[in-house]
């Protein structure tokens, strides 16, 4: 169902798109508060500067991308502190950003993000399950990534996390802070006819099904500014959840969009996230009114119908014609069906605009949660 401001809403243009260019340009475009979670993959600034083979001489095909090249660390920060920026200003007060990063770049990205007035609530380790040995024996073999999971300030109240669904698929135990994950492999992995990878640094699906999972809930917006080979949008299409992919390579956006419009079916965790909102604590339609976000004796429309109104009593019941009942079973007699839900069809009109009830009811369980 689109309601009225959702048709007005300069954010829907760019839902499940890639927009090519420089990240921080076409952020500039996206409005202020306007998405609920970013996934960041930025460049890791490797600065490999020899090639690199196995002991049987083979070359490592490691990430020797132009993208990844940064003259010094100060040319890297810099322009680390122009897109975190960015993402901070288009995330939504109640949203979260998520950065996964290597050892080269982890720790300056995350001193930004502090210093940018981000609130740290994990640090995620991907463990490894199949990493790249050490060739050349010098140092430990290098078998983790890091992810930074931030809200935007520390006074911030309100965010996402699915914290029963994700013990739910970690076998009914708390999810911990190591993610043992192989990296991106066999079917999954896009290749050429050659077998030469589409993508250096493709990340495994079973690692954004994760950060997708956990920090947003269906139909939110996931905006992804290095969407590369679109692991972002392809995990967040079958999870039901709205993409804004950015890349700046015309040839990568090619491979992801060719990859997400091949997708046809949805992940089995949705099931169990619709069963988790339904147990969320019931809010009943009398608090709206106790509280003043309606008031006795207000007109509210069924389905921004003007023929089809009824009038709100004092005990949170409504009155259509001589009928008097809660807006489900108003709302089914008036579609003549068995059930109905109320709030997804009753509008009110505030300011000239139809209002969703629901809308109400999402507006005062964040301000109880914000203690207002
Ligand atoms: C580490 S990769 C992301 C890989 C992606 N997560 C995946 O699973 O395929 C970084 C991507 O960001 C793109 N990129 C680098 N700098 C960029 C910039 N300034 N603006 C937009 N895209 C950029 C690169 O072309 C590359 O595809």
């Amino acid at each position: 169902m689109i309601i009225e401001e959702e048709l007005n809403n300069p954010i829907n243009k760019y839902l499940n798109t890639i927009i090519k260019g420089d990240c921080i340009k076409v952020l500039s475009l996206i409005p202020d508060n306007s998405v609920d979670l970013i996934f960041a993959d930025p460049p890791y600034n490797l600065q490999i500067q020899d090639n690199l083979f196995r002991p049987n001489n083979t070359k490592v095909n490691g990430v020797q991308d132009n993208w990844d090249k940064f003259s010094s660390f100060e040319e890297y920060d810099k322009f680390a502190i122009a897109w975190l920026k960015e993402c901070r200003r288009v995330l939504k007060n109640t949203g979260t950003i998520w950065i996964i990063g290597s050892y080269h770049n982890i720790f300056r990205v995350g001193k930004i993000m502090m210093d940018l007035g981000f609130w740290i609530l994990n640090d995620i380790q991907w463990y490894k399950t199949n990493p790249m040995p050490n060739f050349k024996g010098t140092r430990f073999t290098n078998a983790t990534e890091t992810l930074i999971w931030c809200k935007k300030s520390e006074t911030q109240k309100k965010y996402t996390f699915n914290y029963k669904l994700m013990k739910h698929i970690n076998g009914n135990k708390q999810m911990g802070s190591v993610w043992h994950i192989p990296l991106c492999i066999g079917n999954e992995r896009l290749r050429d006819e050659d077998g030469n990878k589409l993508h250096s640094t493709q990340k495994p699906e079973e690692l954004l099904k994760r950060v997708i999972l956990s920090s947003s809930n269906i139909g939110d917006i996931v905006l992804d500014p290095f969407f590369g080979s679109g692991t972002t949008g392809a995990v967040a299409k079958k999870l039901k959840r709205n993409f804004i992919g950015i890349e700046k390579e015309q040839n990568y956006i090619h491979i992801a969009k060719s990859r997400i419009n091949k997708i046809n079916t949805f992940l089995p965790e949705l099931t169990i996230q619709v069963e988790e909102k339904l147990t969320q604590p019931k809010i009943p339609f009398k608090a709206l009114i106790d509280e003043n976000y309606v008031n006795e004796g207000d007109t509210i429309y069924f389905k921004k119908n003007k023929e089809l109104k009824a009038t709100i009593l004092k005990d949170g019941f409504i009155k259509y014609e001589n009928k008097t009942g809660s807006i489900h079973k108003i709302g089914s007699i008036i579609q003549k069906s068995e059930s109905c839900n109320g709030w997804m069809n009753w509008y009110i009109i505030i300011n000239n605009k139809f209002i969703l009830i629901d809308d109400l009811r999402q507006k005062y369980k964040q301000e109880k949660e914000e203690g207002k």
